[in-house]
């Protein structure tokens, strides 16, 4: 396999003595969705933070693009993060901008484009998230799906290699979680990059996901593509799996009803 798009060594954390990352191991492939779930406290924002270098590990090594995060200092972790672009829980608009003003905010701090640039590359990828024109409205007056969508635009505006999201589904009504989703596989294809989705939304991991890894209780319990997860023997994974979709029985268990 090629350098993969980032790789956690023996990474442990814990905060005053209470263990939350245990030995986590994982490779994470460039050009790939690859899904991180897990219950709530499993670890997840955690693993995120440790990624974008907000936290440092207590043991381990954390490589993005082979670069060892845990010895860059500012400048280097200023550089990387440029590198990365992430799509918070609760998108993190600023509701004193426009939605342009917004998307425009990581262009007027890391780069030195001009006015005319700058309104091009807004427009263009506003349009490419599906919200063409909206530059002039407020984020008060978007629903949710659309917050979620400008918060996208402005995670790839920089044309990240890496694009981390924060839960992408959460606070959505069922359609509006199915409509991101097919966002993420559309740009997944279409910009050909390595997302990261965190996610304990089962049913949609399944839609976008060329590779999950489990989190529970601090490890990684089950690896794999969707199908190598969906018939994983592991108890954890299958009660974790059943509460939300139907598991085929594994040869010798017994039909459940439902
Ligand atoms: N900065 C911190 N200080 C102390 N405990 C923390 C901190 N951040 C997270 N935790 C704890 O780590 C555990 C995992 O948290 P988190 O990564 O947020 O879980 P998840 O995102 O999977 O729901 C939780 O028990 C949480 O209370
Ligand atoms: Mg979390």
């Amino acid at each position: 396999m090629s350098v993969p798009a980032v790789e956690f060594a023996h990474v442990s954390k814990a905060f005053s003595g209470r263990v939350v990352l245990q030995d986590v191991d994982l490779r994470i492939p460039a050009g790939r969705t690859t899904v991180i779930i897990g219950p709530s406290g499993a670890g997840k924002s955690v693993f995120l933070k440790l990624l974008v270098g907000l936290l440092q590990p207590d043991e381990g090594r954390i490589l993005v693009e082979g670069e060892d995060l845990t010895r860059l200092d500012e400048e280097g972790l200023y550089r990387l993060r440029r590198r990365i672009g992430m799509l918070f829980q609760d998108g993190a608009l600023f509701d004193s901008m426009t939605v342009g003003e917004n998307v425009a905010f990581p262009l007027r701090r890391h780069t030195r484009m001009r006015e005319p640039e700058i309104d091009a590359a807004v427009a263009s990828v506003l349009a490419s998230v599906g919200l063409p024109g909206t530059q002039e409205r407020m984020p008060s007056e978007l629903s949710g799906g659309m917050r979620k969508r400008v918060g996208l635009a402005r995670a790839i505006v920089l044309d990240p290699d890496i694009v981390l999201f924060d839960e992408p589904s959460s606070g959505l009504d069922p359609v509006t979680s199915d409509a991101i989703d097919q966002l993420i596989v559309e740009m997944r294809e279409r910009l050909g990059k390595t997302f990261i989705v965190i996610s304990h939304d089962i049913v949609g991991t399944f839609r976008i996901a060329d590779h999950i890894a489990m989190l529970h209780g601090g490890r990684i319990v089950a690896r794999g593509t969707p199908e190598e997860i969906r018939h994983s023997p592991d108890p954890v994974v299958r009660a974790f799996l059943r509460r939300n979709i139907p598991l085929p029985p594994l040869p010798g268990e017994r039909e459940e009803s439902p």
